[in-house]
């Protein structure tokens, strides 16, 4: 539907069809190995198991992307295991080059003042987890981005003409904040326990750059990549295991491309 393909299936075998060089933008959050209740993925296993299985994956991936593709890596850790998303990241070292890191804010307080949402834990020794990791990786480094497509205007305008720049519009940094909606029931999350908002599908795209490109998850959930790469006029590929969640991508896409169409 629209210019999106979701096909149901282990990612392992899905990504072995792909030709080498075909995809520009992997946007994607794997299971974090955390115990979450998803339909047909047990997400609790040995953790070296679990990590050799990420970097199996992490290679066809470095294999289905073009030289200057972008590979965005959502992952969290728990309060009490925070080192999950550093041992990811640290797996894929010799496959990849972490061109940058992001920290995806799901809550921030500033003052008195608290904005978005995060699941709060009683402790006495862990702060709240507000935000999570999202790395981007690329395969040499030298990959050129586009801040000003996710930029800011500046909040001195004098420093528009001061450091001679044409418009209005400064790189946001590498600090995301991106609340989830408040939501009532589960329907409104598509029956998924761990989706990302679709915003932040989007603003890995918009960085990597929209002209032609072909975006693919490999872990789709209940397709907010997809929905993001529609919204930009993005062709996208996206791969999920459990059928449940795959015709849930494929029901919100729908929805997703009549809402435009009217
Ligand atoms: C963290 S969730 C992704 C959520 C997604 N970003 C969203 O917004 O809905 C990870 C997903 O990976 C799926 N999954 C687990 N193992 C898989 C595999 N081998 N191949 C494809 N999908 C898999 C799970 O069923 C789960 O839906």
């Amino acid at each position: 539907m629209g210019k999106q393909r979701i096909m149901q299936g282990d990612c392992i075998d899905l990504l072995a069809r792909l030709p080498t060089g075909s995809i520009d933008v992997v946007v994607t959050s794997p299971p974090y190995n955390i115990g979450v209740a998803y339909n047909s993925y047990d997400d609790r296993r040995p953790r070296l198991d679990y990590l050799a299985w990420l970097t199996q994956i992490a290679r066809e991936l470095a294999r289905v992307l073009t030289a200057s593709g972008s590979f965005f890596l959502n992952v969290g850790g728990t309060s009490c295991d925070p080192w999950i998303a550093m041992d990811v990241a640290s797996a894929f070292r010799d496959i990849f080059v972490l061109q940058n890191h992001i920290a995806w804010v799901k809550s921030v307080s500033i003052g008195e003042d608290t904005v978005g949402h995060f699941k709060p834990i009683t402790s006495r020794r862990y702060l709240n987890n507000n935000h999570e990791a999202v790395f981007h990786f690329t395969r040499t480094g030298d990959v050129e981005v586009d801040r000003l497509a996710i930029g800011v205007p500046y909040k001195d305008k004098s420093n528009i003409t001061r450091w001679k720049h044409g418009t209005d519009r400064r790189c946001a940094g590498n600090t995301w904040f991106i609340p989830y909606k408040t939501v009532k029931s589960r329907a409104q999350k598509f029956d998924h326990p761990a989706g990302f908002p679709v915003e932040l599908p989007e603003r890995c795209i918009k960085l990597h750059g929209i002209t032609d490109a072909t975006v693919l998850d490999p872990f789709l959930g209940a397709g907010a990549s997809l929905v993001a790469a529609e919204k930009l006029g993005c062709k996208g590929i996206g791969f999920e295991i459990d059928p449940v969640y795959a015709e849930a991508a494929v029901a919100r896409l729908k929805a997703h491309v009549a809402d435009e169409d009217r």
